[in-house]
C-alpha cells in the first residue's frame, strides 16, 4: 500500500471543506495562538456525531469552539453540548462562533474551568460522545472518567493522537507523547472498546463504549 502522499493529505483535509464562520474562528485562534482542529478532523467528528445521533456531547478544550461547531452540526438538532475549557477568553470566542454559525445558546453549555474538576462533577452513563483535546498529560484521567461517562454504544475520541508524528516515533519518549502512547494501550486492550486510529487531522482516536460486548467475551 502507497502511504498518502502530502498532496493527498491535502485533498482529504480539505474535500469536505469549511464555511465563511469556521474559516473566520480558525483566523481567530491563529491570532490568539490556541490550536485547532483541522476541516478534516472537523468532518469527521461531524460524521460520528450524527452516526449515533449524539444528543448528549461533551468536549474538553473548547478553544474558538470550531470543533464544537462541527460536532453539534452533526448531533441531533435538539442536542447539547457541553464544552470545558479553562481559557475564559477563548471560550468567549467560542461563544461568538456559535452564535454566528446560527446555533440555539440553549445547545451549548459552556464551563469555565479545569477539565478533570468540572468531567468529575458530570453525570454517570449520560453521554453519547465525548472529545478529549485538552491537556494531555490528563489524558488516562480522562479515559477513566469517560468510561463512567459515556452510555453504552457511546463514542470516545481523544485529539492530538499522532501529536504531531511524536508517537509513532521511539525516540520520543517526552511525558505527553508517553501518555497517548499509554492511552492507545489501554484503550486497545479493554474489551469494554472498539477502537480505531484514524490518521486524520493530528490523529483521532475513537472508541465506541461496548461493555455488554466485554461481558460476553469474559462467559
Ligand atoms: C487544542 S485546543 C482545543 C481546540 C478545539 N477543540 C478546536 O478544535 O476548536 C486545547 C484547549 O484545551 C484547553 N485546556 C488545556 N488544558 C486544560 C485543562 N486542564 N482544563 C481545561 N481546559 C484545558 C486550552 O485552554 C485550549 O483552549
Amino acid at each position: 500500500m502507497i502511504p498518502p502522499s502530502a498532496q493527498s493529505w491535502t485533498y482529504a483535509q480539505n474535500l469536505i471543506g469549511e464555511d465563511q464562520v469556521l474559516t473566520q474562528a480558525r483566523e481567530a485562534a491563529e491570532e490568539k495562538k490556541i490550536p485547532a482542529l483541522s476541516p478534516g478532523g472537523g468532518a469527521f467528528l461531524r460524521f460520528l456525531a450524527s452516526s449515533n445521533d449524539a444528543s448528549n456531547v461533551v468536549e474538553v478544550g473548547t478553544g474558538v469552539g470550531i470543533s464544537g461547531v462541527w460536532l453539534l452540526r452533526g448531533m441531533n438538532p435538539a442536542g447539547v453540548l457541553t464544552s470545558i475549557d479553562q481559557d475564559a477568553q477563548a471560550q468567549r470566542i467560542a461563544k461568538e462562533t456559535f452564535l454566528k454559525a446560527g446555533i440555539e445558546p440553549t445547545r451549548t453549555r459552556l464551563i469555565t474551568g479545569k477539565a478533570l474538576e468540572v468531567v468529575s462533577r458530570l453525570t454517570d452513563k449520560a453521554y453519547d460522545l465525548i472529545l478529549v483535546a485538552g491537556d494531555k498529560l490528563e489524558y488516562e484521567s480522562l479515559l477513566e472518567e469517560s468510561t463512567r461517562l459515556l452510555r453504552p454504544g457511546g463514542i470516545l475520541v481523544f485529539d492530538n493522537a499522532l501529536n504531531q508524528d511524536r508517537v509513532s516515533n521511539p525516540r520520543q519518549q517526552d511525558a505527553e507523547t508517553i501518555a497517548i502512547r499509554n492511552v492507545g494501550e489501554k484503550i486497545r486492550e479493554d474489551e469494554r472498546f472498539i477502537s480505531v486510529l484514524v490518521a486524520n487531522a493530528d490523529g483521532l482516536l475513537a472508541a465506541i463504549y461496548r461493555p455488554e460486548r466485554a461481558a460476553t467475551l469474559g462467559a
